[in-house]
């Protein structure tokens, strides 16, 4: 086949969790503009709404649907009304993620425990939803957002139960793709660095120590944008990277390098 053809992606079907906005959103219309009909489960209904809309102007068939991907009965109506619209899953991007900043000695168990349930417990629902599926057909290509916080500790905000999630995601996509390998199904994971989006808004505006502490330690000297990730996800999706599985790609301009 044409190296080119390799990365389309017509007539399959991808979820992409939390893709209301964000990385989320930006890598689901990377996907689109490969061909890929795209469903968004997020817990914010109103924002996979407004996003399967703007998606569908790329040619592509969407489906938001409100999804807590931390609850099992939620997942799987996500799965039962992906087969009834669109008969199989080829693609899953397990984007969907939280963070909570506080000292590792003050965090309450319910604060722990929501980062948990959500980056890493959702990770493997969905996973397992998919999976399910996709062993049925031909196989298929999961994909986990984790993030350079599974390999460094950042600084100076504190988040032990983001990096220790993130760090798990990492382990988990392995484990996968030993498992799963046996059912054509590849699983990898993508870590970004730094990314400009509405997660870290909030920490990079008007904050002075995020230049000092974010931005020059990156070689690059800049945040990534969410866009940046699209070539990615459509490589990982695609028949483009048939021989990688259980890898994880690191997109951060550099900050681990150090
Ligand atoms: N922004 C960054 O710098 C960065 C860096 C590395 C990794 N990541 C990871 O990328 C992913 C996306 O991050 P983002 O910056 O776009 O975040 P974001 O906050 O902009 O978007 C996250 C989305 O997930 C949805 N969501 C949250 N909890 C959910 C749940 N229980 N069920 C379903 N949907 C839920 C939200 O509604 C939202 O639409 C996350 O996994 C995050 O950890 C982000």
């Amino acid at each position: 086949m044409n190296t080119l053809n390799k990365f389309k992606l017509e007539n399959k079907t991808a979820i992409v969790t939390g893709a209301a906005r964000g990385l989320g959103k930006a890598m689901a219309a990377g996907l689109a503009e490969a061909g890929t009909n795209i469903v968004i489960p997020d817990i914010n209904y109103k924002g996979a709404q407004e996003a399967a809309a703007e998606i569908s102007e790329l040619g592509v068939d969407t489906m938001p649907l409100e999804t807590d991907v931390t609850d099992e009965h939620s997942v799987k109506k996500m799965a039962e009304k992906t087969l009834k619209k669109f008969d199989k899953i080829d693609i899953l991007i397990n984007n969907a993620g939280i963070v909570v900043h506080e000292p590792a000695e003050e965090m309450s168990k319910k604060d722990w425990e929501e980062v948990i349930n959500v980056n890493l417990t959702g990770v493997f629902l969905c996973s397992q939803a998919a999976a399910n599926n996709m062993k049925e057909n031909d196989g298929g290509s999961i994909i986990n957002i984790a993030s350079m916080s599974g390999y460094i500790v950042n600084f100076p905000q504190p988040q032990i139960s983001y990096n220790t999630s993130k760090a798990g995601v990492i382990q988990m996509t392995k484990s996968q793709a030993a498992e799963w390998a046996k059912y054509n199904i590849r699983v990898n994971a993508i870590a970004p660095g730094y990314m400009k989006t509405d997660m870290t808004k909030k920490y990079v505006d008007n904050n002075p120590e995020v230049k000092e502490h974010w931005i020059d330690p990156i070689p690059m000297k800049r945040m990534g944008k969410p866009e940046e990730l699209q070539g990615t996800v459509v490589y990982l999706a695609s028949q483009s990277s048939s021989y990688m599985t259980g890898h994880t790609l690191v997109l951060d301009g550099g900050y681990t390098l150090y």
